[in-house]
């Protein structure tokens, strides 16, 4: 991970910077509607706070379980919709103080407590000891890369904050992308078994789940590393001016 040490004025973007068309965002949309499926499909049944609706089962003397599950639901939830605003190019550079609001919303009512809560209710998961580990993992490095952004955030170095937060962000939304290569596996690995297999201490459902959390994982910080190397627009630009003059 390299770093690039740079100070710049408070402001993200001043307020007359050029106008970015959505169409040189395209990916903008699509990953809002993703958030919001995700988030209409796995968050309404914590909203009920009846427990016999959760997806994962207390473990057997942690009877505090469900109200740190439903809590982190809530501070993900939170996490998940304020990410959607602060990577979203024009609400930074037309809002500029909203993005610094926000900013703290995402990291002290979102990613912190969240991150915590899922290592409480994480740490005695019943999908089993290697879904454990890579929750773990995965809430660990979600706390400490946004941290870090928060903490160049508040130090004006800019240029490192983007680079912190572009991590935080893929680790944000990188609990659809566990999920989705969970499925996959799943069904690449038992077919039409996955009609029968339903609870959480189901051997087969350990195996995908643990490799989904891990690869899925993986896959976003391979993503956000790839992104920071191609640089901002900018960047590419005088990347481009550059090869041509040569
Ligand atoms: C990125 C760091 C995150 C980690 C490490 C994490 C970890 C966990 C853990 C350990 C559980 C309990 C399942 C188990 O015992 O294995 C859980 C459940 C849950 N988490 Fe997270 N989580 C993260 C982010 C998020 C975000 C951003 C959301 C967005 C809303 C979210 C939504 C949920 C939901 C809805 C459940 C309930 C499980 C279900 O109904 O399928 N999590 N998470």
């Amino acid at each position: 991970m390299s770093s690039t040490v740079e100070r710049t004025p408070s402001k993200i973007s001043p307020p007359n910077a050029p106008r970015t068309r959505f169409w040189r965002r395209p990916w903008i949309g699509p990953l809002m509607l993703l958030a919001a499926t995700f988030l209409g499909l796995a968050v309404p049944r914590y909203l009920t706070f009846d427990p016999a609706q959760a997806n994962v089962p207390a473990p057997e003397g942690f009877e505090a379980h469900y109200g740190l599950l439903v809590a982190h639901v809530l501070c993900g939830t939170v996490a998940m919709v304020t990410a959607c605003f602060q990577i979203w190019p024009a609400f930074r550079a037309r809002h500029p103080g909203a993005h610094r609001v926000m900013g703290r919303v995402y990291v002290l009512a979102g990613v912190l407590p969240g991150g915590l809560l899922a290592i409480a209710v994480g740490s005695l998961s019943p999908f089993g000891p290697v879904v454990r580990a890579a929750n773990i993992t995965l809430a660990v490095l979600w706390l400490t890369v946004t941290l870090m952004g928060f903490r160049m955030a508040r130090r004006r170095r800019i240029a490192e904050h983007r680079r912190w937060m572009v991590r935080s962000f893929a680790l944000t939304f990188a609990i659809i992308t566990t999920r989705v290569v969970g499925m996959i596996v799943g069904f690449a690995m038992y077919g039409e078994q996955m009609a029968e297999i339903s609870g959480p201490t189901d051997p087969r459902m350990q195996m995908f789940s643990g490799i989904g959390v891990w690869v899925g994982m993986m896959l976003n910080i391979v993503i956000a590393e790839w992104w920071l190397e191609r640089g901002t627009a900018s960047q590419r630009a005088a990347r481009r001016r550059r090869a041509v003059q040569r």
